[in-house]
């Protein structure tokens, strides 16, 4: 088995396990154009947190705000379904585009910088939002 099918097979097991945080967006014909993965970070000590594992949109339905709506939904399940407190995920330093989703758009801050991350050895920037709980909550 390759990296790919293994990333594959490691989504999959997201979607099965946590199934309340992963979100599609469908077009008019019912074929899914945009995705959001998420899981629940299983540490015993600390408080529970979701983490963000995979989001993509295909390029013709880029621009049109589904990544950030993706984004929201996937963050309110994880405090309505885990009580969860933060949400965290990694993102490849040259990413621009996804850098500028989640700093500008969802607030999220770098948490740190995590050296060769990638498989190819690209560094990534940590990044966390802290989630606010339903009474007053805007994410
Ligand atoms: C990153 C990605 C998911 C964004 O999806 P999207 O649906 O186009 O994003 P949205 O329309 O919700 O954009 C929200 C914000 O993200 C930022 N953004 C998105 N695309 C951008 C781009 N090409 N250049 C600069 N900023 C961009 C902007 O701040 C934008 O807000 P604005 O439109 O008000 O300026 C999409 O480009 C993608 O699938 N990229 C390849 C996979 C990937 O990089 N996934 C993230 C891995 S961490």
């Amino acid at each position: 088995m390759d990296w790919g099918e293994c990333e594959h097979l490691i989504d999959f097991y997201h979607a099965i396990s946590w199934p309340q945080l992963s979100y599609v967006a469908e077009n008019e014909k019912g074929r899914i154009v945009g995705y959001v993965l998420a899981k629940m970070e299983e540490e015993p000590n600390g408080p529970p947190h979701g983490h963000i594992t995979s989001l993509s949109v295909m390029r013709n339905y880029r621009r049109l705000g589904l990544a950030e709506k993706l984004m929201r939904q996937s963050q309110r399940a994880m405090i309505d379904a885990f009580d969860a407190k933060y949400v965290s995920l990694h993102v490849r330093m040259n990413n621009l585009a996804a850098f500028k989703l989640y700093q500008n758009n969802l607030k999220y801050s770098v948490h740190g910088i995590e050296e060769g991350y990638y498989a190819d050895g690209e560094d990534a920037y940590s990044m966390r939002l802290d989630l606010v709980q339903p009474s007053t909550n805007k994410h």
